[in-house]
C-alpha cells in the first residue's frame, strides 16, 4: 500500500491543569467510595478541579498560549481556533469565540466541535482539512474541559472518575519531510447516546426548577456498557488507521489513548499488540478530562523524551455520542 504524505503537522502542544488536586480520600470524605475501589477499578489515584472562576475558555486558553509560544506563533497569524468541550461556559456564544478574545487572536475563525472525549481527534481532523484546502495556514486546535462542573457530587458512579484540564496544539502546513498526521480514522453512533449524556437543560427540556431539582442538567453514564463499547471500538479504529498509514503495531512508538480508566486502556493496548512500556499513561494523576485528555498526554509525552522528532503515535479515543476514532502521527 502507498504510504500516505502528511498534508498538516503538529508544530507544538501545550497543557494546563489546575493546581487543585483531589485525591480518591478527598473523595471518599464527602461520599460512598474508598482509594481501594477507584484504584482498582479505574487506576486513577487523583484528579485537578478548577476553581469556580475559571471556565473553560481559561482552561483552554492558558494551554493554548504555551503551544502558541512554543511554536512561535503571534496571536494575529492564527488562521483558525477549534476547541472541543463537553462544558462550554456558556450556550452561547461558542467557547471558542471567548478563548479567541482572551488570547488576542483578531484574525481568526473559531468554533467549538462537540464530540465529548474523541473532540480533540475531530478537531485536528478538520484543522487539517482547512490547511489542505489553502484556506489558512495556522490551526489552535485546544480541548478544554470543566468536567467538575457538569458531575452529579452525589453519584459515586461518575463523580470520581473525570478531572479538569486544558491541551493545546498548534497545526501547520506539512514541510514535506514526512511528518504529520498520516490517517485517522473517526466515527459516531448516535443511536447509543443515552449511555452517556445530559438528558435536560437544552432545547428539548430547557433549564427549569424540575430539571434542576432532578439533577437532569448533570452527567448520566451507564459505565458498563460504556466499557465494552470503548474496547471494542478504539480496537478497530486502531486497526483502521494503522492499516491506512501503512503501519503494523510495531511500527508505532507510543500509543497515546484516551485516558478513561487503566483497565480500558490496558484491553485496547492488548488488541492493538503494543506492549504496555509503549503506552502512555496519566490517567492516575489527571482521571478522565474528557477530550483534554489526548493532547495532555501527548504534551506530556514529548516533554518526557517519548514522543521526540520522528516518534510514530498511535492516539485512540472514545467518548459519548457514541464517538470514536484513531490517528497516526509522526512527530
Ligand atoms: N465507590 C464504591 N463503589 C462503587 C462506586 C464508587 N465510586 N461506583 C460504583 N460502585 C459500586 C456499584 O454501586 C456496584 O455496587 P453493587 O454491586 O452493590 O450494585 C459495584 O460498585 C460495581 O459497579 P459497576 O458499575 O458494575 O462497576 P464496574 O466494575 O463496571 O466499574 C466503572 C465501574 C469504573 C465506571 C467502569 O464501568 C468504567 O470504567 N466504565 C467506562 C466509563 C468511562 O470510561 N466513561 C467515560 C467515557 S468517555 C466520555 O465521553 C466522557
Amino acid at each position: 500500500m502507498k504510504k500516505p504524505k502528511p498534508i498538516a503537522e503538529i508544530a507544538s502542544t501545550g497543557r494546563f491543569l489546575p493546581d487543585n488536586v483531589v485525591t480518591n480520600d478527598d473523595l471518599a470524605e464527602r461520599m460512598d467510595t474508598s482509594d481501594e475501589w477507584i484504584r482498582t477499578r479505574t487506576g486513577i489515584r487523583e484528579r485537578r478541579i478548577a476553581p469556580p472562576e475559571m471556565g473553560a475558555a481559561e482552561l483552554g486558553a492558558r494551554a493554548a498560549r504555551v503551544a502558541m509560544e512554543r511554536a512561535a506563533v503571534e496571536p494575529g497569524e492564527v488562521d483558525l481556533i477549534i476547541v472541543s468541550t463537553a462544558t462550554p461556559d456558556r450556550w452561547l456564544p461558542s467557547t471558542a469565540c471567548d478563548m479567541q478574545a482572551l488570547l488576542g487572536c483578531s484574525n481568526a475563525l473559531a468554533f467549538d466541535v462537540m464530540a465529548a472525549c474523541t473532540g480533540h481527534m475531530y478537531g485536528l481532523s478538520m484543522a487539517e482539512g482547512y490547511i489542505a484546502s489553502g484556506r489558512g495556514e495556522v490551526a489552535l486546535v485546544v480541548a478544554a474541559e470543566k468536567m467538575s462542573a457538569i458531575l452529579d457530587w452525589e453519584d459515586r458512579t461518575t463523580a470520581v472518575l473525570f478531572g479538569d484540564g486544558g491541551g493545546a496544539a498548534v497545526l501547520k502546513p506539512a514541510n514535506g519531510s514526512g511528518r504529520g498526521i498520516l490517517s485517522s480514522h473517526l466515527q459516531s453512533d448516535g443511536n447509543l447516546a443515552e449511555l452517556l449524556y445530559r438528558p435536560g437543560g437544552g432545547a428539548v427540556d430547557p433549564l427549569s426548577q424540575s430539571v434542576l431539582d432532578e439533577g437532569r442538567h448533570l452527567l448520566k453514564m451507564q459505565g458498563r456498557e460504556i466499557f465494552k463499547n470503548a474496547v471494542r471500538s478504539m480496537a478497530e479504529a486502531c486497526d483502521i488507521a494503522l492499516k491506512k498509514a501503512g503501519w503494523t503495531a510495531l511500527d508505532v512508538d507510543l500509543l497515546v489513548p484516551h485516558q478513561a480508566n487503566i483497565r480500558i486502556i490496558e484491553a485496547t493496548a492488548k488488541y492493538a499488540g503494543i506492549p504496555m512500556d509503549k503506552v502512555f499513561v496519566n490517567v492516575d494523576r489527571y482521571g478522565n478530562m474528557s477530550s483534554a485528555t489526548v493532547p495532555i498526554a501527548l504534551d506530556e509525552a514529548i516533554e518526557e523524551g517519548r514522543a521526540g522528532p520522528d516518534a510514530n503515535i498511535l492516539t485512540v479515543a472514545f467518548g459519548a455520542g457514541l464517538t470514536w476514532g484513531a490517528m497516526t502521527i509522526r512527530m
